[in-house]
């Protein structure tokens, strides 16, 4: 019997320590802008009116220029870097982030980025692309998909094992409200890999503005029917009896997508 791994991109951080040798501007993608925008932004950002302790923590200047105390990080020397103290929750005036202490491998994190200089690729991004890239915190996590299908592969495991990865929603290629792009449930991509279906091709496609699925859209019960197919379930047989009528996961829909199968 098949197993299967599914994994929404809003989980994929804990995957990232997968992640083993890596560049410092890889470092500082996959293991500190990510808690940075996770846990710190919210009160740290310069697109906020007022950033808590005059401190942005979303640009290099700001990082560098640090709040109302001073410098946030010294390069190359983390005991004199206040981010890591506060980090450290060695000072009770000021510990990091407030809600409570981070991981001690994150701040270990931490303390070897800055002991290696701090280095912060995000100066080398000009302005518009800046914003584009902010938008696309989860990629770094595309890595860590990676190395999730290398590491079953590598131990013969991803033929039996369906890799299913994806969110709930696509962005669209606008935004109506604000900073961000919004929801979009009408085309968005997911990928899956191992688990008898087939590599290395791209299935349907959105119009040129990316907003609505155009070709060969697969809707949610179709790719439900797809997944329980390759897990030796008919999708019509699975049944689950619930106030005295049989339901089923595909409700009344969905057929199997017999082109994504290898
Ligand atoms: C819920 C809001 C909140 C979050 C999240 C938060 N901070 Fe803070 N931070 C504050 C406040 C408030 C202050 C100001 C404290 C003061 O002035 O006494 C502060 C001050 C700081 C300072 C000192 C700045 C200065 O020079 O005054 C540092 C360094 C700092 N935070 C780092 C971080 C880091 C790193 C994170 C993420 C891991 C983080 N903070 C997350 C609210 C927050």
């Amino acid at each position: 019997m098949r197993s299967l791994i599914l994994t929404a991109s809003f989980l994929a951080l804990t995957v990232s320590r997968v992640v083993a040798q890596s560049t410092p501007d890889e470092f500082f993608e996959t293991r500190i802008r990510p808690v940075l925008s996770t846990r710190c932004y919210a009160c740290h950002s310069s697109k906020l009116a007022a950033p808590k302790g005059e401190l942005a923590l979303d640009t290099k200047t700001g990082l560098l220029k640090g709040g109302k105390l001073g410098p946030a990080i010294v390069p190359g020397n983390p005991s004199e870097s206040r981010l890591l103290q506060a980090l450290r929750y060695t000072d009770p005036h000021l510990q990091m982030p407030p809600s409570g202490k981070l991981a001690d491998s994150i701040i270990a994190d931490f303390e070897q980025w800055i002991a290696a200089g701090a280095r912060d690729p995000r100066a080398k991004t000009v302005v518009a692309r800046k914003k584009i890239h902010e938008n696309l915190q989860e990629r770094p996590n595309m890595d860590n998909s990676a190395a999730l299908i290398r590491d079953l592969r590598q131990r013969g495991l991803l033929d039996e094992t369906l890799v299913v990865w994806g969110g709930e929603f696509g962005r669209t290629p606008v935004s109506e409200s604000g900073d961000g792009r919004d929801h979009n449930p009408y085309g968005f991509s997911m990928f899956m890999a191992g688990g008898g279906v087939k590599g290395g091709m791209t299935y349907g496609a959105t119009d040129e503005f990316g907003f609505k699925a155009v070709e060969n859209r697969v809707s949610i019960h179709e790719l439900h029917a797809t997944i329980l197919h390759q897990l030796g379930i008919d999708h019509e047989k699975l049944t689950y009896r619930y106030a005295g009528r049989d339901f089923r996961l595909t409700d009344v829909f969905g057929n199997v997508v017999t082109d994504l199968l290898a």
